[in-house]
């Protein structure tokens, strides 16, 4: 599979209708954040004759226009909680509504739909085309959305410029260090105005000043325009500035800590 048809499983689809159009619920999307209901929710990996279980029986609801942390040793479940709530894996068990729309229960081709429209994912390991560049990468997610390329561009080289990459946009990702990559990776992210920001560690590669840039930018979605932001970190200052943390642990959500001021407590 080429990185092009790979990002297209990911994000686009064939069509630039708007996905859920004739969906209520999809008006109230975007306009404001996002809930998100998580029922019962399982993920196990089958590796060889081993069974994993990754997730069991976790259960919680995330706000409109919140921050909610998530907290965790490597390998506790984060990237996969937050792979289950964009659609981009299916649970074992369990459902995941986001404004009342069950999207584990919709096909492949649906959820993609969804994700596109509503969902910004700020992946772990980036995931940029390597045959396009800065540029390109932030609006072919958009243009695929439906979004006239001039309209793609603007907001484009808006956030380009807000992450600190204007001088860049030409360039191929495999020019660029690490933490330019996450910079570019964070603005396709939220180029076509999410509703839901899912971010998996989106400052784990970036010196201080240029994470506290980034950080601001998505405290900026929450803060002024509603919308609803989880976030995956091993950083506790980070921590400190949501409204909830969560801790991952063997599966389940070990413990909620709803003022982060009681972080000290918390191993990362
Ligand atoms: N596709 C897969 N197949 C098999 N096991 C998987 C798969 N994806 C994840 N896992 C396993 O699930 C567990 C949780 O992984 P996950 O990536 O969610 O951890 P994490 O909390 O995000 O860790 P980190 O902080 O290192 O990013 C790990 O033991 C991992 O090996
Ligand atoms: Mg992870």
């Amino acid at each position: 599979m080429t990185a092009k048809t790979w990002w297209s499983k990911l994000f686009a689809s064939n069509t630039s209708q708007p996905a859920f159009s004739q969906n209520p619920s999809a008006t109230v999307i975007a306009s404001q954040g996002a809930v998100v209901q998580i029922d019962k929710l399982g993920k196990e990996f089958q590796e060889g004759e081993i069974q994993r279980t990754v997730l069991q029986n976790v259960t919680l609801r995330f706000d409109s226009g919140e921050f909610v942390v998530l907290l965790g040793h490597s390998g506790s479940g984060k990237s996969t909680l937050l792979n289950l709530i964009s659609g981009i894996d299916k649970p074992s068990s369990g459902t995941v509504r986001i404004n009342d729309l069950a999207i584990t229960e919709l096909d492949e081709r649906s959820r993609t739909l969804f994700r596109r429209d509503y969902i910004g994912f700020v992946f772990q390991f980036f995931n940029l085309i390597p045959t396009l560049t800065v540029l390109e990468n932030v609006t072919l997610p958009q243009e695929l959305a439906g979004r006239s390329s001039t309209v793609a561009q603007q907001s484009a080289l808006h956030l380009l410029e807000r992450v600190g990459l204007a001088d860049r946009i030409h360039t191929y990702p495999d020019k660029l260090s690490g933490g330019q990559q996450q910079r570019v990776a964070i603005a396709r992210a939220l180029a076509h105005d999410p509703a839901l920001i899912l971010a998996d560690e989106p400052t784990g590669n970036l010196d201080e000043e240029t994470g506290q840039r980034v950080l601001q930018i998505l405290l900026d979605l929450t803060r002024n325009t509603g919308k609803t932001l989880i976030m995956a970190t091993h950083n506790p200052e980070i921590a400190q500035l949501a409204d909830r943390v969560l801790r991952v642990q063997d599966g389940h959500l070990t413990r909620v800590i709803v003022h982060p001021d009681a972080l000290e407590e918390v191993v990362v």
